[in-house]
């Protein structure tokens, strides 16, 4: 695979007001969705500690290692590290399946006045998706599919439905995904980002590490 890790020990950083206020109103946000869906029926969503988050997101910016200022929250939830890109001074796109978070996040960067572009949709694009196996989660792609008699140079360059760029003009990614699936994202990562791009992959609060695709 070609992607390198940097390393990142532990950045703390100062949160602002804004950045302050938005982390309360997505606590609020949870909150309120746990409580409504009472556990039961409520999409397999387990948020990432906002400050941590913010923390690294702040560290990469300031250290310059995207080459651009576009980011992209693969999995967005109810969106709080795509506001925190955009308070950072980023283009910010959340992706997100389930329809309900797409709709609250939406909301809450609204109400706050943060621009950000929330897409309901897949983080697997087009003719990409993943399959289980016993060991975890596989990256299926359109080469795996295709016979050889298929031309890769008829496909144009990579988008999300909805985005107005290609995947390959995002800087930055940041993602938590499922434990059986940090392989995959780091295999759709290197896949379908630009050289250069970086990837932040939350574990815990207390592992969040971050790549680089070489
Ligand atoms: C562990 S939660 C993390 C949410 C948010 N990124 C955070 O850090 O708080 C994972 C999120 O990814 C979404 N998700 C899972 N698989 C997805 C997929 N294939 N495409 C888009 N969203 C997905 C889930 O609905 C959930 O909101």
């Amino acid at each position: 695979m070609a992607i390198e890790e940097i390393d990142m020990e532990g950045p703390e950083a100062r949160i602002s007001d804004k950045v302050a206020r938005l982390i309360e109103t997505c606590s609020r946000g949870w909150e309120r969705f746990f409580a409504d869906n009472d556990g039961h029926q409520a999409p397999r969503f387990v948020p990432s500690v906002p400050e941590r988050v913010f923390a690294v997101l702040e560290e990469v910016t300031t250290r310059n290692l995207p080459s651009n200022r576009v980011f992209c929250e693969w999995g967005s939830g109810f969106g709080t590290a795509t506001c925190m890109a955009s308070l950072l001074g980023y283009e910010a796109y959340g992706l997100e399946s389930e329809e309900e978070l797409v709709r609250l996040s939406r909301a809450i960067a609204r109400r706050l006045g943060i621009p950000v572009e929330i897409l309901c949709t897949s983080i697997f694009p087009e003719g990409y998706d993943s399959y289980s196996r016993v060991d975890g989660a596989a990256l299926v792609t359109p080469e795996s599919l295709s016979d050889h008699n298929d031309n890769d140079e008829d496909r144009g360059p990579l988008r999300y439905d909805g985005m107005d760029i290609d995947i390959a003009e995002i800087g930055l990614f940041f993602v938590y995904p499922w434990p059986e699936e940090q392989e995959l994202i780091q295999q759709l990562f290197d896949v379908v980002a630009m050289e250069g791009a970086i990837l932040v992959v939350y574990h815990t609060d207390k592992e969040i590490r971050v790549f680089r695709k070489v």
